[in-house]
């Protein structure tokens, strides 16, 4: 019998991970659920979040599972308890990788984070970082316009108007003297080349791809011949089928209720 890594996100975020997943671990079996009904989460209530994220873990429940993997840094923020209540494996969140990795990529200890309203609000990502240093700083920057664009397809290396959003909301944090940037949701991987390309000098780390590399260290991989890889999401259009191929080209969907 076919045991799969879990991995859940409201929406194309949670594909960054799993791209990510399948280079690093092309043999593993996966199950994605992308929660596309309800996104953004990042602009929803803590209840709101709760929710969502326990009818996702109970979805993926039906599959038998190896491994959950997070994928999303606002359910992680404002739901982790439930999620570790609600799944019997082991639980991969996106956030003290990516603190873990910011520190090490820092000098100055000065760490830019940009993240969703609700979890910049939650402060998970100041007390994590607080636990592994207590002198580093971090500079949080709720950034609600970029979930939807991203959603809409703009992270194209040529969007001006993504490249003059970005400008809008790293301007503050440089003039804090930051020379690390944790992309603190799993949607804005998307956006590294456009802001590697833009500030060159700035070292980007993105929570998808350190949560892989934490996996990838800690799990004994499976050398599964054939690898099966279900997608599932809660709704689903054209726009949706669309974006998604510019993550993974081949994705299928199927649509399910959670
Ligand atoms: N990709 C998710 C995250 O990492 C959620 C974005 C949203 O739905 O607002 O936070």
């Amino acid at each position: 019998m076919k045991s799969y890594i879990g991995v859940f996100d409201s929406g194309l975020g949670g594909l960054t991970c799993v791209r990510e997943l399948i280079k690093q671990m092309p043999h593993e079996n996966v199950v994605f659920l992308a929660d596309n009904k309800n996104v953004p989460y990042g602009s929803k209530t803590r209840e709101e979040i709760r929710v969502f994220t326990y009818n996702n873990t109970n979805f993926l429940n039906r599959f038998d599972l190896k491994a959950l993997i997070v994928a999303c840094n606002t359910s992680e923020s404002n739901a982790r308890d439930i999620i570790e209540e609600n799944v019997n494996v082991p639980v991969y969140g996106v956030i003290r990788p990516a603190v873990k990795a910011a520190l090490k990529a820092s000098q100055n200890k000065k760490i830019g984070l940009f993240a969703t309203s609700m979890t910049v609000r939650s402060g998970k990502y100041e007390t994590t970082l607080k636990e592994l240093d207590e002198k580093a700083q971090i500079f949080a920057i709720e950034c609600p316009e970029l979930v939807p664009m991203i959603e809409n397809g703009r992270f194209g290396n040529d969007d001006q108007v993504m490249k003059e959003t970005l400008k809008g909301y790293i301007e503050p944090l440089l003039e804090e003297g930051i020379d690390t940037l944790i992309l603190g949701c799993t949607h804005y991987d998307v956006l590294m080349d456009i802001l590697n390309d833009m500030y060159p000098q700035l070292k980007i780390v993105s929570s998808s791809r350190c949560v892989i590399d934490e996996v990838f260290n800690e799990l004994n991989i499976k050398e599964d011949k054939e690898p099966e890889r279900k997608y599932f999401t809660t709704d689903l259009d054209r726009r949706f089928d669309k974006v998604s191929k510019m993550i993974i080209k081949d994705i299928e969907y199927e649509k399910v209720d959670v």
